[in-house]
């Protein structure tokens, strides 16, 4: 597939109305510097992420997989003052990193970084009723999406929206017999969206600077 119109047009939205400014590019250039992948979110991706934190007038968010603060700066722009968004991150290193963009960002005061497994963070904040937050973006790493949604339901209210990245897998989604353990994983995650009652959802279909993928969209009844 060419997809280079797809690129083309993603950079035509970003000139247009992305809000990319120097510290989320200098969080990109940090991430390189460092050697950490570039699989955060794209800007118009971001800038999405935070319109969603704003239309659900979010005062906490909860973020499953930090990587270098990317879309944890985008989501914690849409926090009022006194607002809170929690990051959960595997990678010591990576939380490092974050750490100094969302301190360059001025976002310190709102952001916490949990270092450590997810489903260890998801226990404790659990265990410490942290809950419940007005909106959770999910995108750590793939074969747990299903237990990090089930975390997430019970870090829920009615009305809480929950996202998902990367659920479609430039359309490996389709194959039944795909043996990466990435789309299995996103595989059993959007069975067990579709079979919850709890939840009303949609997936969108991005493409743009990334590869063909997708978010789930999910709010909670
Ligand atoms: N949200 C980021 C991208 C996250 S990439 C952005 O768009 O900017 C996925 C992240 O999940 C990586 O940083 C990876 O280290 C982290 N991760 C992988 N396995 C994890 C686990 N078990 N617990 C917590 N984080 C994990
Ligand atoms: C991967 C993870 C992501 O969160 C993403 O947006 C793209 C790729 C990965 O682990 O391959
Ligand atoms: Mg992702």
């Amino acid at each position: 597939m060419d997809t280079s119109l797809f690129e083309s047009v993603d950079q035509y939205i970003g000139n247009l109305l992305g809000d990319e400014d120097a510290v989320l590019k200098g969080t990109l250039k940090s991430m390189k510097d460092a050697g950490i992948p570039g699989i955060n979110v794209s800007a118009n991706q971001g800038k999405f992420l935070q319109l969603l934190a704003k239309l659900c007038n979010a005062k906490k968010i909860l973020e499953i997989g930090t990587l270098g603060g990317y879309s944890t700066i985008w989501l914690a722009r849409a926090l009022p003052a006194d607002g809170q968004l929690i990051t959960l991150e595997l990678e010591q290193a990576y939380a490092d990193v974050a750490r100094q963009n969302i301190i360059k960002a001025g976002l310190d005061p709102v952001v916490d970084i949990k270092v450590g497994r997810a489903m260890d963070s998801l226990a404790a904040l659990d265990a410490e009723d942290s809950g419940p937050f007005d909106m959770i973006f999910i995108d750590a790493d793939k074969p747990p999406y299903t237990e990090y949604f089930e975390w997430a339901l019970k870090l829920s209210r009615p009305g809480t929206l929950i996202v998902a990245d990367n659920v479609i897998r430039e359309g490996k989604v389709l194959d039944d017999n795909c043996d990466d353990e990435r789309v299995s994983g996103v595989q059993r995650f959007n069975k067990a969206l579709a079979d919850n009652k709890q939840v009303t959802a949609t997936i969108i279909q991005t493409v743009g600077t990334k590869e063909h993928d997708g978010m789930a969209i999910v709010v909670v009844k």
